[in-house]
């Protein structure tokens, strides 16, 4: 069945009502992020790529204040990272004395480690409740909202001097890096920051340029179905997979791999492992897949988009070995499903969510046929009817 996620004035409300009773007193600044599902364009944005992703409804709040102790203290309820305790963290505002280190619990390090980048910037103690409508695991970029909420958030308690959006987009990128250990791209950090609201977004990761795609039309929506399967990227398969890009790169004489062409590439082929050229020609495919899409999309052109949907889930998946049975099969299924233009993986893969092009009129009925013929395969999605919405604000 089509799942309604908390909306964001319901996630504010919340997170108020538990700063309120954590700290005593009212949280004065409440900011939020959004996660994000990518459109096409996967395992290319740390090869330069270009990828599509767009802002979803389901997001993070923080509400937070300055405090009068030169402590940040950080409370959360389960719907974050929810698993590990314990849900509340104190810290020193870092200085040369006390840098700052990831620990545990682990939901509490992409706040350290935006705690860290501001650096400099954090001179007071603050106090800060986070609450987060986005599934965890699910690759729709549940620790990239952490972190851009929570630099939104120091924006707003610290004024000055404000980041440009691609400094702050790299900053909440490098917390990832150095506080939650996974080696990840830029797609994320970038979309929770800049995204427009009825517009997906064109990143070229080499350039850090973006363009707004309008994705309004009242004829077509996005449908995110989530697997349940959930996937875990700062395990070693994703850092495998960059490794073997920047293999082939090197051996290829590029400084990105997007730059290669096919022709370079299979001229070359011999000199590469055979899994690492597999690897190079998903980068090569998904490229072509991704800049097609957008031309689709502008021309209106569904059912050539859904194509190139598809031909990027088969990519992903026999080129780039990064889906799964179940992710295999939903997109199987909604790809013969009536009402639907095409479907793929989305995010980093191994479990979390297909996303698909559908035609509104027909979202609800093919959701529901879906969902019956996987549970025919045993496997128990949740899906979502989604429209691109706005990227990090203010909320008050
Ligand atoms: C994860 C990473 C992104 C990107 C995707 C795959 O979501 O955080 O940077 O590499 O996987 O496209």
């Amino acid at each position: 069945m089509a799942q309604e996620c908390e909306d964001i004035t319901s996630l504010a409300k919340r997170a108020s009502a538990l700063f309120f009773q954590r700290f005593e007193y009212e949280g004065k600044v409440v900011v939020c992020s959004p996660g994000r599902v990518n459109l096409i364009g996967d395992h290319v944005d740390y090869n330069g790529g270009y990828v599509l992703p767009m802002a979803i409804p389901m997001a993070t709040v923080c509400v937070g204040s300055l405090n009068e102790l030169s402590m940040c203290r950080i409370e959360t309820d389960s719907t974050i990272q929810g698993i590990d305790n314990p849900k509340y963290v104190e810290f020193n505002i870092p200085s040369e004395a006390t840098l700052l280190e990831p620990g545990s619990p682990k939901w509490a390090n992409y706040v350290k480690g935006i705690v860290a980048g501001f650096h400099e910037r954090v001179s007071k103690g603050f106090d800060c409740v986070i609450v987060s409508s986005i599934p965890v695991g699910a690759g729709l970029s549940s620790s990239a909202a952490i972190e851009v909420a929570s630099y939104t958030l120091l924006e707003e308690l610290f004024t000055s001097p404000s980041s440009s959006s691609k400094e702050k987009a790299l900053a909440c990128q490098k917390a990832e890096h150095m506080f939650a250990g996974c080696p990840c791209g830029i797609m994320d950090q970038f979309v929770c920051t800049n995204a427009v609201s009825g517009c997906a977004l064109l990143l070229d990761c080499k350039a850090m340029e973006s363009q707004n795609v309008p994705l309004n039309d009242p004829n077509v929506c996005i449908l995110i179905i989530n697997s349940g399967i959930k996937h875990e990227l700062s395990g070693s398969e994703y850092p495998i997979r960059r490794a073997q890009c920047e293999k082939a790169a090197i051996a290829l004489g590029a400084a990105y791999l997007r730059d290669v062409s096919r022709q370079t590439l299979e001229e070359n082929k011999k000199q590469l492992p055979e899994e690492v050229y597999r690897r190079a020609l998903h980068v090569v495919n998904e490229t072509e897949n991704t800049l097609k899409f957008v031309e689709f999309l502008k021309a209106k052109n569904y059912a050539e988009a859904g194509q190139c949907m598809l031909r990027s889930h088969e990519s992903l998946s026999d080129l780039y070995n990064v889906s799964c049975v179940e992710l295999d099969a939903i997109v199987e299924i909604a790809s013969k499903t009536a009402g639907i233009y095409g479907a793929r993986m989305t995010g980093g893969g191994f479990g979390g969510c297909v996303v698909a092009l559908a035609e509104t009129e027909k979202a609800l009925s093919a959701m529901e046929s879906i969902r019956s013929h996987c549970e025919l395969r045993n496997i128990f999605p949740i899906s979502y009817i989604c429209k691109p919405c706005e990227g990090a604000r203010r909320l008050n």
